[in-house]
């Protein structure tokens, strides 16, 4: 049949960028080398994306748990993070990516946030990816800053009664992301960490043994490929196909 020759792809494709400590480590390398490797190594994921047509990627860059790392692993991630987009934000918007910061923002320093408001401001002319930067973002967070916006609207128990799964979204960080269609773990960890809690109730999931400063454009392809096969049922019994 034709259509399953043809590719099928992601709408949204999210990575947990994970092992840039190990990568350094047998390089005899400071976890921080291992970071601005990671961030170099998502510049050039970017591209790839870009060259499928995928129009929605996501990544975990540090989560509301991260904090509880060393403080000088935590310095230098929450230095590399404003100098990254400092140094590439005009080049991204040339790409036409638009990138979109999703968490606690108001705990990020005043760099962080000051990078933040810029790209903001400046979209790109021709937008071709949404890319979601989570930063100081948890799962289990988000949904708590939800209930906590939902139980401040006007009417909260008329509220109470008309909620649905629907009407909740529109509570998240960021209620008109599509959900991640496929999650991509690198350095071998088996897990989702408190990423997209809500959002990855319906993604398959890829575990790629790459550390992520050596994800390269043939792991993305093999990614790519695995998800092309998989059949996605939504809890129904017929396989559904989401793609756009
Ligand atoms: C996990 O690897 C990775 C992180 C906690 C940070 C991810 C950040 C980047 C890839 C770079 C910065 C991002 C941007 C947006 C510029 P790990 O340190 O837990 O690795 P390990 O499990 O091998 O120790």
């Amino acid at each position: 049949m034709a259509q399953t020759e043809e590719k099928r792809l992601p709408r949204h494709l999210a990575f947990i960028m994970d092992g840039n400590g190990r990568w350094a480590q047998e390089r005899g390398l400071s976890r921080s080398a291992g970071h601005r490797a990671g961030a170099e190594r998502l510049r050039e994921v970017c591209y790839w994306v870009l060259d499928y047509g995928i129009r929605h990627m996501s990544v975990y860059a540090f989560s509301t748990e991260n904090w509880r790392r060393s403080k000088q692993e935590v310095n230098g991630l929450m230095r590399l993070i404003p100098d990254f987009f400092q140094r590439y934000a005009a080049e991204l918007r040339e790409l036409g990516v638009t990138v979109h910061f999703v968490g606690d923002l108001e705990e990020l320093s005043p760099s962080t946030q000051k990078i933040i408001e810029k790209m903001r401001a400046t979209p790109p002319d021709q937008p071709e990816m949404d890319l979601y930067i989570c930063l100081n973002y948890g799962g289990r967070r988000e949904i708590v800053r939800a209930v906590q916006k939902a139980l401040r609207s006007p009417d909260p128990l008329a509220l109470a009664d008309q909620l649905t799964e629907e009407r909740f979204r529109d509570f998240l960080y960021l209620p008109g992301m599509p959900d991640p269609d496929l999650i991509v773990r690198t350095a071998g960890e088996q897990r989702l960490s408190n990423f997209w809690l809500w959002q990855a109730a319906y993604a398959e999931f890829y575990y790629s043994p790459a550390y992520w400063p050596d994800f390269g454009q043939a792991d993305l392809a093999q990614a790519l490929e695995t998800y092309s096969h998989r059949q996605r049922r939504y809890g129904g019994e017929k396989s559904v196909d989401a793609h756009h």
